[in-house]
């Protein structure tokens, strides 16, 4: 099979052009961001959403820009050709232009991540004007805000009035102006991303927004049914439990340690029969098994586990 090309921004522009849907799934560490290339998906969320699933946290807002940089790492360190977008986490673009540039390089420079996500409507347009001046691709994200969770009151569906979606269509056209070459709707009316996603050139990136927008982004752990509490949510769609694999997979590991039926044998390694005789008096260190002669020793051991 020819290897796929490096997803690229131009790239996505040009498959909201030809209606292809793209598709977003977020990612925290290697192992996963492998999986979510190997599945061949078209680019990759390091949210900050990781304080959610990831960090234990409540909100997204204790996220550090310390944090990002070290799972941005990981991730990029695995997806060769899926696109990597990297949260600007609460905080590190609302002071100086300065000091934004400053937290944006190090996600670029030190996290390897390809573009820059920020919430946020027309007040954060000065922002994504001098990320993109400086070269850096910005995802916007509007509609529910998670770092503002507690300035908007909880976790609502946003653009239901007139007046919501005429500022959230209003904010959407400033960000587009300003450079951003993507943006996230994240809980919005399907009618309103159905009318963003027709009005902008930049494609729509839904959550929660319904079947219109150009592309889906999912939580990597609501996607995969991976977590320890997880709280069912209208939106998602789960299509895979791994957590209760996981569960149950350690359930059964803690029940064979207990019941001594592991580690078994074909998990042991073994000193030739002169040694253990020398040493032990022939018994061999195992008390739950007769030893194996030294040659049927190396027919079961394959090469690699043989010490
Ligand atoms: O942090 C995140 O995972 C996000 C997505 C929900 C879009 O911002």
């Amino acid at each position: 099979m020819e290897a796929r090309r490096p997803v690229t921004t131009a790239k996505l522009r040009k498959m909201k052009e030809d209606r292809v849907p793209i598709s977003v799934i977020t990612a925290y560490d290697y192992p996963s961001a492998m999986l979510a290339e190997q599945a061949g998906i078209d680019a990759i969320l390091v949210g900050d959403s990781l304080g959610n699933v990831v960090l234990g946290y409540d909100s997204t807002i204790p996220v550090t820009l310390e944090d990002m940089i070290y799972h941005t790492k990981a991730v990029t360190r695995a997806a060769k050709t899926s696109f990597v977008i990297a949260d600007m986490p609460f905080m590190t673009y609302h002071g100086s232009v300065d000091q934004t540039l400053r937290n944006a390089a190090r996600l670029m420079q030190e996290g390897l991540a390809k573009a820059l996500k920020l919430e946020g409507g027309a007040e954060i347009v000065p922002a994504v004007q001098a990320l993109t001046q400086a070269g850096i691709p910005v995802m916007a994200h509007i509609g529910l805000t998670p770092q503002s969770i507690h300035q908007i009151g909880g976790y609502k569906v946003q653009g239901k009035s007139s007046a919501q979606a005429e500022k959230l269509l209003e904010d959407a056209k400033a960000l587009e102006q300003a450079g951003a070459f993507a943006i996230v709707l994240e809980l919005v009316t399907d009618e309103l991303a159905a009318h963003l996603t027709q009005t902008l050139s930049i494609p729509t990136i839904g959550i929660g927004a319904g079947a219109s927008c150009d592309g889906q982004v999912l939580v990597f752990h609501d996607l995969l049914g991976y977590a320890a509490d997880i709280h069912p949510k209208r939106f998602v769609k789960t299509y895979a439990h791994i957590g209760e694999a996981i569960r149950n997979g350690i359930r059964q590991y803690v029940d064979e340690v207990k019941g001594r039926s592991f580690p078994a044998q074909e998990h042991a390694f073994h000193m030739e029969d002169e040694v253990a005789a020398s040493l032990y008096g022939g018994g061999g260190s195992s008390a739950q098994a007769e030893p194996a002669s030294a040659e049927e020793k190396r027919v079961k051991e394959p090469a690699g586990q043989r010490e």
